[in-house]
């Protein structure tokens, strides 16, 4: 049995004696997976060849069959008749020789002027500029749905924690919003990278530019672009648009795993602060009280494939020459993969907030537990009898000790027993010393309290729109 395909590719074959060894057709392939950029290849196609026919280069009349051909094409892929051969090697090749099957030689006038190398360049850009436009909006979604249910529990109490610890009371509210910064700034990262990304490298031709008049003002134009590349070399050896998309989704990922963390926490029976509707959870096979939050914790899990992309990719350009070097072909699956991972992410970690139904009596119980208004003995010894913040950081540390002692939460020791740590202490400790009291004091911009919570929720509706 022959191990080899035959006959020699057509596309480049004319100084090769035999065909391709079936292992090479394997590894050098792409067409697997960078048939996904069939739009952004026929759209940068179809807008080269109006310039090309524009600068009197090919002319009109071949344009206009290279457009209906690769009209015809475009709806030959998406009706699912294509046929893509793995031995035409990638997308390009694969539209031009089907275009050539559609109008015969005027089809070879299409890569004039231009390369397979600036050509990949400008259809990758293309679909990750559409990617991080998608995400960028797809962020304001997640940020709209934390923003409503922030309002809702603007004043709804729940443990703050440090280390895991509960550290001081804060709002559910204040919860939700501090996810809303985390995503504003993933959404502020996505649109650096686009502007930085869009620049268009078509006609950089393979390496050096082109001795043709080309004109790449107009296609940067006609494709979105806000101008072409400066340098030919860079524009066909550049991936870092894609890298800095893979730096953005990571940081993203990661601050969603983190919530989707706390879903899980929350979920859990010894905390039930909150649950989640069938929706988005599953039962046991063999448990049958269980309800597993699968979705949130698939959403944890992602930011390992979403970042080892970013690294996969980050060491394949690694040390790479200029200009191109087939090692880039790696690019896509990995961005590909990055980017669609982040935004399915995205979808469920929105369907999910909107889904999470709040236990407002746990979270308060859990509030007012471990001690959580200690701080506030402390600052009130400091403001209300000032006494050094180190010295009441100690007396509510004897404090605390009474209370675990007498097995009672700090708001529950009488008046006789606080004095006996420290005899100045009145009444009037008793107004601070709950959890609500508490939150409703954290009044200092950017603290915890209903009235700021209700405010930076405003001010972001304003903002998202
Ligand atoms: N499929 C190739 C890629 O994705 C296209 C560019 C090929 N260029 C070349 N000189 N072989 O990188």
């Amino acid at each position: 049995m022959s191990n080899t395909s035959t006959p020699s590719n057509p596309m480049w074959g004319g100084r090769f004696e035999s065909a391709s060894d079936k292992m090479m057709e394997a590894i050098n392939a792409s067409i697997g997976f960078d048939k996904k950029m069939y739009a952004q290849d026929i759209r940068a196609s179809i807008v080269h060849a109006a310039m090309l026919a524009q600068q009197g280069i090919i002319s009109q009349e071949d344009r206009a069959a290279i457009t209906k051909g690769l009209l015809q094409i475009q709806g030959e892929i998406e009706s699912g008749q294509f046929t893509f051969q793995t031995a035409l090697e990638d997308i390009h090749m694969n539209v031009e020789s089907r275009l050539a099957e559609l109008i015969g030689p005027a089809a070879g006038r299409l890569h004039t002027a231009r390369s397979r190398n600036d050509q990949v360049a400008t259809d990758f850009r293309l679909w990750v500029r559409d990617m991080v436009d998608a995400i960028a909006q797809q962020i304001e979604a997640v940020q709209q749905a934390f923003v409503l249910r922030a309002q809702e529990h603007a004043a709804t109490l729940m443990p703050g924690f440090t280390h895991l610890q509960t550290a001081q009371p804060v709002t559910l509210g204040h919860h939700f919003m501090a996810y809303v910064e985390m995503l504003g700034r993933d959404h502020s990262r996505f649109v650096d990278a686009r502007n930085r990304m869009n620049e268009c490298p078509l006609g950089s031709a393979a390496l050096a530019g082109t001795s043709f008049p080309i004109d790449r003002h107009f296609v940067a134009k006609e494709l979105g672009f806000a101008r072409p590349t400066a340098n030919s070399l860079d524009s066909v050896s550049d991936r870092d648009f894609a890298l800095e998309a893979m730096a953005a989704a990571s940081i993203t990922a990661m601050h969603l795993s983190r919530f989707a963390e706390e879903i899980v926490v929350w979920c859990s029976a010894p905390f039930h602060f909150i649950s989640l509707s069938d929706k988005y959870s599953t039962g046991s096979s063999i448990m049958p009280q269980k309800r597993n939050p699968d979705a949130a914790e698939l959403v944890r899990a992602k930011i390992g494939r979403i970042a080892g992309h970013f690294q996969g990719l980050l060491m394949v350009m690694k040390g790479l020459p200029l200009a191109y070097s087939k090692d880039m072909q790696e690019d896509k699956e990995a961005t590909f993969d990055a980017l669609e991972t982040l935004s399915l992410c995205l979808a469920v970690m929105e369907g999910m907030v909107a889904d999470i139904q709040v236990n407002a009596p746990a979270l308060k119980a859990a509030a007012s537990g471990g001690y959580s208004t200690a701080t506030e003995l402390a600052d009130w010894l400091v403001q209300a009898l000032g006494i050094p913040f180190r010295q009441a950081h100690h007396i509510t540390g004897r404090a605390v000790k009474l209370a675990e002692d007498a097995k009672k939460p700090l708001h529950k020791l009488t008046l006789a027993q606080l004095q006996s740590i420290e005899p100045t202490i009145t009444n009037d400790v008793f107004k601070v010393l709950t959890a609500e009291a508490a939150i409703k004091r954290r009044i200092s911009f950017g603290g915890t309290a209903p009235k700021n919570v209700r405010a930076q929720a405003a001010r972001w509706r304003k903002t998202l729109g």
